[in-house]
């Protein structure tokens, strides 16, 4: 695995530098210092997380590795002036959080590259462990690619269900401590049999909904958390998607099929030593609500007291 931590990729130009000190209060790898009352880059690490850059009133620094294609958007523009700390309206963020829903009803209408690209920059803007940033994004652009892949995952949960349908094999893994089969039997067996059929019978599309557009959020190896960063992306771009217009359900079963079928993201073009987290179908809804949906109650404890 190669080191989380990485080559030190910070510029300061000393002319600029007013020596405010603010560049290494907030650099979390100790890369920058104050010498002779100017920042300096003397650290052998480096995590580029461009804090540095952010924070630097004067434009001194500059983290090379940055590249400002990542928050340059095609489909709208968006300021690169930071928001403070309270700045943004929590209402409006509330309503955009609880509006989005999973979209199980689209239009056959495709999704623009320019808008699957907007996606993933909205998705990287989340956080990741170590800032290690080792993301991917497999787009599927059309509804062409889609139903190749919705076979791919039948075809996985067809002999699934062939097995799961054989009360021996199920008792038998069972006895062998693999109580899986039986639980897949109970839970999801029935339900994904019908949706099966559906498909087979009148190509009706109860996997991924119809959608014309897909995309696989995953993590290369050397990751920290890698599933985290997967996710986090994931639902920034769940909600990009939802502010952009778009309609967008998470699928699951397209993500259990592909973890236990490596063939199936071989297809995709997808490396074996890469892992999916999410697939999210997306496009645009042919569907809208009166309201937000309401949640049950969490269990929320507060410790210590
Ligand atoms: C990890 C995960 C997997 C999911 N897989 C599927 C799926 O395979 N098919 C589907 O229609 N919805 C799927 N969903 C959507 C959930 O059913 C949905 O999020 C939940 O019912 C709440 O509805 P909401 O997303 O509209 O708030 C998945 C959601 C999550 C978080
Ligand atoms: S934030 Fe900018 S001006 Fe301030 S010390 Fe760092 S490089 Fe110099």
């Amino acid at each position: 695995m190669s080191s989380l931590f990485q080559e030190v990729r910070t510029v300061v130009d000393q002319e600029r530098c007013i020596g405010c000190g603010l560049c290494v209060q907030v650099c979390p790898s100790r890369t920058l210092r104050m010498v002779d009352g100017k920042a300096k880059p003397v650290g052998r690490t480096s995590i580029q997380c461009g804090h540095c850059q952010a924070v630097c009133p004067t434009g001194a620094v500059q983290v090379t590795s940055l590249d400002p294609r990542t928050y340059t958007f095609a489909t709208f523009s968006a300021s690169s002036e930071w928001s403070g700390f309270g700045k943004d309206d929590p209402a409006g963020l509330a309503r955009l959080m609880a509006s989005r829903r999973s979209c199980r009803n689209f239009k056959d209408t495709p999704v623009s590259q320019d808008m699957l690209d907007d996606l993933v920059k909205l998705g990287i803007t989340a956080p990741s462990g170590t800032n290690s940033q080792r993301w991917t994004f497999t787009l599927l652009p059309s509804r062409e690619v889609v139903v190749q892949h919705v076979e791919a995952v039948a075809q996985y949960f067809q002999a699934l269900n062939r097995q799961a349908e054989s009360r021996w094999l199920r008792l038998g893994m069972r006895l062998l401590g693999k109580p899986d089969l039986e639980r897949y039997y109970q839970s999801y067996y029935r339900g994904v049999a019908r949706a099966l059929r559906d498909w087979t019978e009148h190509g009706l599309d109860r996997l991924f909904h119809g959608a014309p557009a897909a995309i696989l959020v995953g993590s290369a190896p050397g990751a920290s958390c890698p599933a985290e960063d997967a996710l986090l992306a994931t639902q920034n771009m769940l909600l990009g998607a939802h502010a952009m217009g778009l309609g967008t359900c998470l699928i699951g079963y397209a993500v259990a099929a592909m973890r236990r079928d490596p063939s199936i993201q071989r297809r995709l073009g997808v490396p074996a030593e890469e892992c999916i987290y999410s697939v999210i179908a997306l496009g645009w809804p042919d569907e809208r609500y009166q309201q937000v949906a309401l949640r049950r109650m969490p269990t929320i404890r507060v410790a210590g007291v």
